[in-house]
């Protein structure tokens, strides 16, 4: 694992975009995107660099970790929402080569099924967007998720409802199920980019170097993977001594 500790969270989303444009040289590039908060300012840097230094986004694949189940792609609080708004819709991707799982596909098998032919087809991604949950989840693959899991239902864990109320009015309006792409699924990215950032997040990033791999803190799969670059902020990497 190749780490770089930056002093504050701008540092981090410009060093993650700096990681990310290296790949867009290659216009046909595959990028894993994650949605929360942390990827935001890296999609900030990377729109920037579109508006103002004429960074395309044209031939490129996007292929997402998750999506709630049972909200329209429309719903405000939906990842095909958060998507559009946050990146999609300021830069230069045709709409069809953005991928995201479908929350109200019926059924639910068959497009998991679906989406991980996508991933092998489209993909693997050349470089795959990941936060960390404070309980180590990586996509919505919460502890105790096999590491052999590929693109699969999750009932999300009370804690990862609690930490994503913020978006919703309240607690009880939180999805209690998502689609996310499987541990497999991930560990099939030629280059994992982790980001974290705050003191929220401090104590997943010493678990995760200080912990061994154990499927009860799904993040130390990646510690499988031979080319993971993690990048946190000075708070996220608090705790490490
Ligand atoms: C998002 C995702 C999640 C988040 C994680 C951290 O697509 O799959 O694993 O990366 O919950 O969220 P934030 O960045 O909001 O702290």
């Amino acid at each position: 694992m190749r780490i770089f500790v930056t002093k504050n969270y701008q540092e981090l989303s410009y060093k993650a975009a700096d990681i990310v444009e290296d790949y867009l040289k290659n216009s046909s590039a595959v990028l894993g995107l994650a949605t929360g908060s942390t990827p935001m300012g890296l999609y900030r840097e990377l729109i920037s660099r579109y508006e103002n230094n004429g960074l395309s986004f044209q031939n490129v694949q996007t292929i997402n970790l998750d999506e709630y189940i049972g909200l329209d792609r429309n719903h405000l609080q939906s990842y095909h929402t958060f998507m559009r708004e946050n990146f999609f819709s300021h830069i230069d991707i045709p709409s069809h080569q953005t991928h995201i799982p479908n929350g109200l596909a019926e059924p639910l098998d068959v497009e998991c099924s679906r989406y991980e032919k996508l991933i092998n087809e489209i993909g693997p991604p050349d470089v795959q967007v990941l936060g960390i949950g404070e309980n180590g989840h990586i996509g919505f693959n919460e502890p105790g998720s096999k590491f052999s899991s590929e693109t699969h239902v999750i009932q999300l864990a009370s804690s990862t409802r609690k930490a994503n109320a913020r978006f919703f009015d309240s607690v009880d309006q939180v999805p209690t199920h998502a689609i996310t792409m499987g541990i497999k699924s991930i560990l099939k990215s030629r280059q994992i980019l982790l980001l974290a950032s705050g003191t929220k997040k401090a104590a997943a990033i010493k678990r995760l170097l200080d912990g061994g791999i154990d499927e009860k803190f799904p993040a130390s799969a990646l510690l499988q993977h031979s080319d993971v670059v993690l990048i946190a902020d000075r708070e996220a990497w608090s705790e490490v001594s």
